[in-house]
């Protein structure tokens, strides 16, 4: 606790107080390059493995993702490449968890120290009786330790810090990743498609501990920003780091299928790696809640997984890997969907929905406009710009 002064009126960042070991940060470091190795160098040796060797057994490549997935599920390439991917996944979160548990009253502690004081006017408002949905507590989302919910002792934030400080692992060495990245190229691409529109009041969903709800207060600055999610530590934690940064944010823990919020109560809406993680039953609750949610003139915009009608076979077989690999079982059957007729089912005008690449600010400082599907060079999704589906509510 030496380096925090309690009574000062900002609050500690809660992202710094643990004190990850020397062999600690190596860990973390040799795990951030394993996933990397597995899931881009790697996954291209397995590819060319199955197109070079494997493909032209059967005469041609496949067409079909699930034909790959046959093909390909007792070669040597894959397997191996599939267990450093598993392990190195699970390797990401794991690495956090010695300094978590070594500083958790400390961490505990600052966030108690935010939700008393909130000094940056934020709010956490976490409700002990909310049934959080078994699609969560059944199994560890992709391979998340304690996964996004689990409370061990009072005021937990444990899983919070995992989930963070375990996502930072996991994103390091990736290029096209960056902390809050998605909330920036979503933000640059609202601002130059719809320049009549500046939101007044926004909700992220499945916030988880809102790493994009900051970026998005940048980029339109006033907005009243609203962040909810079913994991009372993630949501804990979020809250103490919006507060040390001094940016009001209002966190509250809820379930995206029915929320407390009144009707028409936020002119944007948005969500990023959320869909994929829920039964395809709960996506069209949630869409129908968004449409309840979402004013008159008001935006949504959801960054997901491209859905399978949009990429080659390949694409899609790599994609579907963490259904069964990753605890995500909710991930075929959601990229199944067309995102234009699930919101049309909850009420939005296919007319001004939208499903398409955003150029990645890193990759395309220049570019604003979103790819179309069939633009030559377009990039992939997660490698130089993000998938998003969406829509436009009629004034
Ligand atoms: C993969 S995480 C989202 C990550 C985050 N949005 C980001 O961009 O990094 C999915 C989040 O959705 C939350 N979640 C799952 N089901 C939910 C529901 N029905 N309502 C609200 N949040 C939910 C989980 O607790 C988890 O924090």
């Amino acid at each position: 606790m030496a380096q925090m002064d309690l009574a000062n009126s900002t609050i500690a960042d809660i992202e710094t107080v643990t004190q990850p070991t020397h062999d600690e940060i190596a860990r973390q470091r040799f795990c951030s390059v394993l996933r990397r190795h597995a899931i881009q160098d790697f996954a291209t040796a397995v590819e060319a493995d199955y197109r070079e060797r494997v493909a032209p057994k059967a005469g041609a490549p496949a067409t079909r993702w699930r034909e790959i997935d046959k093909a390909m599920e007792r070669e040597n390439s894959y397997r191996f490449y599939s267990t450093l991917r598993y392990n190195a996944q699970e390797m990401c979160f794991l690495s956090v968890q010695p300094e978590v548990e070594r500083a958790l009253p400390d961490l505990i502690a600052v966030a108690r120290d935010a939700a008393e004081r909130n000094p940056a006017g934020g709010s956490l408002r976490l409700d002990p009786a909310l049934a959080v949905p078994a699609y969560v507590t059944n199994l560890d989302v992709h391979l998340t330790p304690g996964c996004f919910h689990s409370e061990f002792t009072e005021d937990d934030v444990a899983q919070g810090a995992v989930v963070s400080l375990g996502s930072r692992v996991f994103t390091a060495q990736q290029s096209h990743r960056s902390w809050g990245g998605v909330a920036r190229v979503i933000s640059r691409w609202i601002k130059a498609a719809y320049p009549d529109f500046t939101p007044t009041r926004m909700l992220d969903i499945g916030t988880t501990s809102g790493k994009n709800l900051i970026p998005y207060v940048e980029a339109f600055p006033g907005v009243e920003a609203h962040g909810i999610d079913v994991g009372a530590p993630l949501l804990r934690y979020g809250h103490a780091v919006a507060e040390h940064a001094g940016v009001p944010v209002h966190y509250s823990q809820q379930n995206a299928e029915h929320t407390d919020f009144p009707d028409g109560h936020f002119d944007l809406i948005v969500s990023s790696f959320f869909f994929h993680e829920i039964p395809v039953w709960a996506t069209k609750k949630v869409l129908a809640e968004c449409q309840r949610l979402l004013k008159p003139g008001g935006l949504m915009v959801h960054q997901e997984l491209p859905a399978h009608d949009l990429v080659d076979a390949w694409e899609n077989y790599f994609w579907n890997w963490d259904t069964r690999n990753n605890n995500e079982p909710a991930y075929t059957a959601f990229r199944d969907q067309d995102p234009i007729a699930l919101m049309a089912d909850a009420g939005f005008d296919p007319a001004a929905s939208f499903a398409h690449i955003l150029p990645d600010i890193g990759a395309y400082p220049d570019r604003t406009a979103a790819f179309a599907w069939d633009e030559p060079g377009r990039p992939r999704h997660g490698k130089g710009g993000w998938y998003v589906f969406g829509s436009r509510k009629p004034a």
